[in-house]
């Protein structure tokens, strides 16, 4: 019997018919199962977590971000059709063992019926499943699944709803949102009644993606937060470790999920300044263990030294070619070598790290260190007109700098603002 036919009050009436259960139907048929805050706190109340990235937070990966300070990892997103279906995708893409703890395990999917075959095979393994929302690339578009379902509400919540009915563990959600803060609200309440136990809010739209990523709006994070009753991640905009608790402050979210900044370094959340060749053979410690691709190590060990390749040409081809472990560790060994012959003519010192005129810490290339997505061009980058319009509260003129620029201001302290202010 449906909801709908079991009541008669006029606010039934908005129930969705595919909600076939109600609320205290489903914690019947699921006693022990965890909801929202029950379950964050569960996972040890994570506030520094890795976020899904395909090909990239695979369990090696996982487990040097956990020696890092990473309270919750979430997998690479899976295609559900091709893990339901396929047990070679499953065995190369679902890798876990006892250290990986919590782990939330993240599908794409646009087939309810197809997400829970999917999710049920990783139901004894995983705190929680999650359903990509977000995805903005053409493959997505192509496949019809992530950010490009944000039109389709009610597929939305039916794939939500068939696991929160369905599936032995929780199903949580990762959005994106709209240009309007009033939809943002109510597509993330609409996730929210589907049955989703935490929310993620990648605070970016559908468009800013590419060399159009932009700053993520932390406002309409705060939004969704105030609006709904289960816990709230945080994604976007985190460069350095304290951008974390300033996040929080800011949208008063449970946790701070990033991506980008965790690839080139992954000791963000412990604030310290390391070299990148100790994480990258750290890695690769893990690595001997873990069997992990040679292309998921390649992308790591091309992002960690990210600022050392371009100068060191030779290398950089090698690290092209290599398809072995161990030619990966003799790679790592030979940009140790040049990095510390580098680093011994310098003056650096981390405890007294510079800030240049827009507020970014001027690292040299072998310490870790996010990628600034302007640095080619940092004169008429968007990204730094934008950082520029916040923090002067000016319109920015035609040649990408604010009026009234900021030159006698401290600049850590005006980015600060900007990403307090989640522009
Ligand atoms: C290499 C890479 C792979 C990603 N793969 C996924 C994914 O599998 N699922 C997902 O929801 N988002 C994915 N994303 C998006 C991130 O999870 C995150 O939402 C986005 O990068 C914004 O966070 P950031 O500003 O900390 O990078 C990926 C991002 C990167 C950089």
């Amino acid at each position: 019997m449906t909801v709908a036919e079991t009541t008669t009050a006029p606010a039934a009436a908005k129930v969705p018919e595919h909600f076939t259960m109600t609320e205290d139907e489903i914690i019947a048929k699921f006693p022990t199962r965890l909801r929202g805050f029950d379950l964050y706190h569960k996972m040890g109340s994570p506030k520094n977590i890795v976020a899904p990235m395909v090909d990239q937070s695979e369990l090696a990966w996982r487990m040097l971000s956990r020696n890092y300070g990473a309270d919750l990892c979430y997998t690479p997103m899976f295609n559900a059709k091709l893990f339901a279906n396929e047990q070679k995708y499953r065995n190369e893409q679902w890798q876990t063992n006892e250290t990986d703890k919590p782990v939330i395990v993240q599908f794409c999917a646009n087939d309810p019926d197809i997400l829970l075959k999917a999710a049920s095979l990783v139901a004894g393994q995983a705190d929680a499943v999650d359903l990509n929302l977000g995805c903005p690339q053409h493959i997505a578009k192509r496949g019809h699944y992530g950010s490009f379902l944000m039109e389709e509400w009610d597929l939305v919540s039916k794939l939500i709803r068939k696991l929160h009915e369905n599936l032995e563990i929780p199903v949580t959600a990762k959005i994106r949102v709209f240009p309007e803060v009033e939809k943002t609200i109510e597509y993330a309440k609409m996730v929210e009644a589907a049955g989703a136990q935490i929310i993620t809010v990648h605070g970016r739209l559908r468009e800013q993606k590419g060399h159009k990523t932009g700053l993520a709006d932390w406002t309409k994070i705060k939004a969704v937060k105030d609006a709904v009753k289960v816990p709230v991640f945080a994604n976007g905009n985190i460069l350095y470790q304290e951008d974390i608790q300033r996040c929080i402050d800011a949208t008063n979210v449970e946790g701070v999920m990033t991506a980008e900044t965790n690839l080139y370094n992954p000791a963000l959340f412990t604030g310290k300044v390391l070299p990148t060749w100790q994480l990258a053979e750290e890695y690769l410690e893990i690595c001997k263990d873990v069997p992990t691709k040679a292309a998921y190590i390649r992308g790591h060990l091309f992002k960690l030294f990210r600022y050392s390749l371009p100068i060191h040409t030779d290398l950089r081809q090698k690290l092209v070619e290599v398809k072995e472990l161990d030619g990966f560790r003799q790679f790592v060994g030979d940009m140790k070598a040049r990095l510390v012959a580098d680093a011994e003519g310098s003056d650096f010192d981390p405890e007294a790290v510079v800030v240049d005129e827009f507020g970014y810490r001027k690292y040299p290339t072998w310490i870790c260190q996010p990628a600034l997505r302007f640095e080619h061009d940092k004169e008429h980058s968007k990204s730094k007109r934008l950082l520029n319009e916040a923090q002067a509260d000016t319109p920015a003129d035609d040649t990408g700098c604010a009026t009234g620029s900021c030159d006698n201001v401290d600049n850590e302290a005006k980015r600060q603002k900007t990403l307090d202010e989640g522009v």
